[in-house]
């Protein structure tokens, strides 16, 4: 196996069947977008997955958490979803842990960024996204998917800058996305304006809190590089709930709109505040290039262009720009997963015996076959326990962290 990034879809998979099962879900790594209203939190997530569907600009936009599933599925799929496909077919289930079914899904962060760029045109039929609150229509449009979150934003939280915390969930399949759940959340504000609460800061800051309190959120911490650090709003905030700097990333936005002269060099290099991920520079589309519909791939050559010319920043361009934070978080989501094998290895281990045990006592070991739901998956559980194993021993030398 060449590395963890194969155990990924095989994770969230083994999650979907689980989930059927009725057993408990896994723990898996979210990611989620903290800082101060305005810092660039949404555009980050917009770049980091290829594609314009989240309302940006200026002012309080994302006033409700949203919780984005990225589900990756098979070139010319038009299963509605893992789950239900699973469920009519059990041969969906076969290539789970086996090669074929893991190398169609070796996809990266890093590659979300350059398929997306690379001028792949894709039929827009192969790729949707699918709201909770309206189960079973799919949107090809991804600029429909702004309009209808603007829209159900609108019915909770009012049309007067008022805030919820009852979260927009949203499920986007592609051939072109890694599975992983990121949460775009709205950002810290000191003063309430329009139909906010007195206390808008301390409700906004609980809201966050309960993404970003579980140990195995990573936390991407923006903070904008024209406002100084010490005053970062998102750093005090991951500093409660990740004191050691684990599982956070700082990424600093608009270095664009720093004072000239000024640079973020040693914020970058990480010799002003200590975080063990570190800090990435961006450089996110502007409130005119959103108006220009500047695409994603152009800001993101843009973006590298930039970071290649700066005279300062050149030095360190290969650690900077959201096509680097890509990677990082690549890397950063292996080493998590990594970390909880040896736990999850044990509660499949519990899991098969029970199963077994189950089975047995059915008294027919023909009933473990692919039309039996308890067959197939203690099948898959088996296959996945394989996998653990190998995963472990194959490829801790390939995982920085
Ligand atoms: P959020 O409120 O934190 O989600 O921020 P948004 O992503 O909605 O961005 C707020 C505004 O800042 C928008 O007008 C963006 O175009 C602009 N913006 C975000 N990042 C950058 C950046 O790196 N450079 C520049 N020039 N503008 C940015
Ligand atoms: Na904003
Ligand atoms: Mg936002």
């Amino acid at each position: 196996m060449a590395s963890l990034e194969d155990l990924i879809p095989t994770v969230n998979k083994l999650q979907d069947v689980m989930y059927d099962a009725g057993i408990d879900t896994f723990d898996l790594p979210i990611l989620a977008v903290v800082g101060s209203q305005s810092s660039g939190k949404s555009s980050i997530l917009e770049t980091l997955v290829g594609k314009d569907f989240l309302p940006r600009g200026t002012g309080i936009v994302t006033r409700r958490p949203l919780v984005l599933q990225l589900n990756n599925i098979a070139t010319n799929s038009s299963k509605p979803s893992l789950q239900s496909a699973a469920a009519e077919e059990g041969e969906q289930f076969n290539g789970i842990g086996g090669k074929n079914e893991l190398q169609d899904h070796e996809i990266t962060l890093e590659d979300n960024l350059r398929r997306n760029s690379e001028n792949y045109q894709a039929p827009n039929t192969e790729e949707w996204g699918e709201f909770l609150h309206l189960p079973g229509r799919r949107f090809y449009d991804f600029k429909d998917i702004r309009k209808e979150i603007e829209n159900e934003t609108a019915r909770i939280a009012g049309k007067n800058k008022g805030i919820s915390k009852v979260p927009i969930n949203l499920k986007v399949y592609s051939p072109r996305v890694l599975n992983l759940t990121l949460v775009d959340l709205p950002g810290i504000t000191k003063v309430p304006i329009g139909e906010q609460p007195p206390d808008i800061e301390k409700q906004i800051k609980n809201l966050i809190l309960e993404y970003v309190a579980t140990p195995s959120c990573i936390i991407l911490a923006v903070s904008p590089a024209n406002v100084d650090l010490v005053n970062s709003e998102s750093l005090k905030l991951a500093r409660e709930v990740d004191p050691l700097g684990k599982r956070t990333i700082g990424v600093i936005t608009k270095l664009d709109l720093m004072d000239s002269g000024t640079n973020a060099l040693d914020i970058l290099s990480g010799k002003l505040y200590p975080l063990k991920l570190g800090f990435v520079g961006v450089v996110n589309r502007s409130q005119q290039d959103i108006q220009l519909n500047k695409t994603v791939e152009e800001a993101l050559d843009n973006e590298e262009e930039y970071f290649n010319r700066h005279p300062v920043y050149r030095t360190i361009s290969t650690r900077c720009g959201t096509r680097y934070l890509a990677k990082l978080l690549n890397r950063t989501l292996m080493s998590h997963i990594r970390d909880k094998l040896p736990d999850i290895k044990a509660r499949l281990n519990t899991l098969i015996g029970q199963t077994e045990q189950e089975l047995t006592s059915f008294g027919d070991t023909g009933l473990i076959n692919s039309e039996n739901r308890a067959g197939l998956v203690l099948q898959l559980m088996n296959k996945f326990a394989t996998n653990f194993i190998s995963s472990i021993d194959g490829t801790s030398s390939n995982i920085s962290t």
